[in-house]
């Protein structure tokens, strides 16, 4: 018998809300439903982070139902017995060689419904589909402090990662100290930058440069391997045009050979306002200790303020073992806001 069948058995001979929460598997998700989902993600994101945007209707819906060449998303959508919705379950099952073992779970119960059970049931449900197709492990973050964080301390999750966010505001940004990091030479680099996909000239040697985030720390979350090449690169950039976000890429170019020794990667949202959020940012081994991780980030800084006004700040994340990463961080301005850790479910029987 399944998880989430025992589950159901115990709900239906104890009393309480619990019995009356109905789960919908949505294959082809409705307008209805899709406004439903960002109900309950739009209450829970300002219930647990107060103060921080939430995503529109629009970005909801198009990151549920645009496909994704590497992934599938099982969505489940709970409510009670008034049809109210209580509850969603994005399970995102990895496709791709080297990550097949894989999922990860996005879970929310909207506030006015919690500790009735809606987390526990479609988590469950979560669990047995992500067993039922083989994954070995299931991964979901959560911030600490929040709701989240003490329901996934009564589970079988174990903690694997431990990341703190950093925000940097551009409004009290320090231009001087920015520009003149920007504009310190690097003799035998140069800067290239691009938006979007990469150039076919350069896709090939930044496919290379992107592996070079594979020895990022990433704990002890079973995250696999992923080969980078052209074809993954071009995939992964057009999913940021289809949900209408801009991609920017400065990367460090060597000029002894062409290749690239770095890259850093920043999203502005649809619209080019508000926060904008750094991807990766990497500079290949051979490269390292030459200040190129800061070169990359200032110009970067330097960049949005000057072509991008409606973008107020940039948030960023980092493993706390990440102490070069952390320490570039601090030293361009950006301020710690939140911890999130990474948890990690084993599924193996
Ligand atoms: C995590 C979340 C989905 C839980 O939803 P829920 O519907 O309240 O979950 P349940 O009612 O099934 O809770 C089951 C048990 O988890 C524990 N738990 C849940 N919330 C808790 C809290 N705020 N404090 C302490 N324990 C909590 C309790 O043991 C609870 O059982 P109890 O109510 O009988 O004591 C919800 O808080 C949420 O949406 N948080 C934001 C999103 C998030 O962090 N998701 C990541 C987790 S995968």
């Amino acid at each position: 018998m399944t998880v989430a069948a025992i589950l159901d058995i115990l709900c239906r001979v104890s009393s309480g809300g619990i019995l009356s929460i109905h789960i919908d598997l949505l294959t082809e998700p409705t307008g209805t439903q899709l406004h439903d989902w960002h109900q309950v993600l739009a209450a829970a994101l300002g219930h647990d982070l107060p103060g921080d945007p939430v995503p529109s209707h629009d970005d909801v819906s198009t990151r549920l139902t645009t496909p994704n060449a590497y992934s599938r998303k099982l969505l489940w959508l709970a409510r009670n017995t008034s049809g109210a919705p209580v509850g969603t379950a994005a399970l995102r099952l990895f496709d791709e060689p080297g990550r097949s073992h894989l999922a990860s779970l996005e879970l929310y119960s909207h506030p006015a419904h919690r500790r009735l059970g809606a987390g526990s049931r479609l988590l469950a449900t979560a669990v047995d589909a992500a067993r039922g197709d083989g994954r070995r492990s299931l991964i979901t973050r959560t911030t600490v402090g929040t709701p989240g964080d003490r329901f996934l301390a009564t589970r079988a999750f174990t903690p694997a990662l431990k990341l703190t966010w950093r925000r940097l505001r551009l409004d009290t940004t320090d231009a001087a100290m920015i520009g003149g990091l920007a504009g310190e030479p690097h003799p035998g680099y140069r800067l290239e930058a691009w938006e979007g996909v990469a150039p076919d000239d350069l896709i090939d040697a930044f496919a290379r440069a992107k592996q070079a985030m594979a020895d990022m720390p990433t704990g002890g979350i079973d995250f696999g391997t992923v080969p980078w090449n052209a074809e993954r690169v071009r995939s992964v950039f057009e999913g940021f045009a289809k949900r209408g976000e801009q991609l920017i890429t400065i990367t460090a170019v060597s000029d002894t050979d062409g290749s690239m020794a770095g890259y850093t990667m920043l999203a502005v949202p649809a619209g080019g306002t508000g926060r904008a959020l750094q991807y990766d940012t990497a500079v290949v081994s051979g490269h390292r200790g030459h200040g190129l991780g800061r070169w990359l980030k200032a110009s970067m800084i330097q960049r949005v303020v000057a072509e991008l006004p409606g973008v107020t700040e940039i948030e960023t994340d980092n493993a706390d073992d990440n102490r070069h990463m952390v320490a570039i961080n601090a030293g361009l301005g950006f301020v710690p806001v939140r911890q999130t850790v990474e948890y990690q479910l084993s599924l193996a029987e």
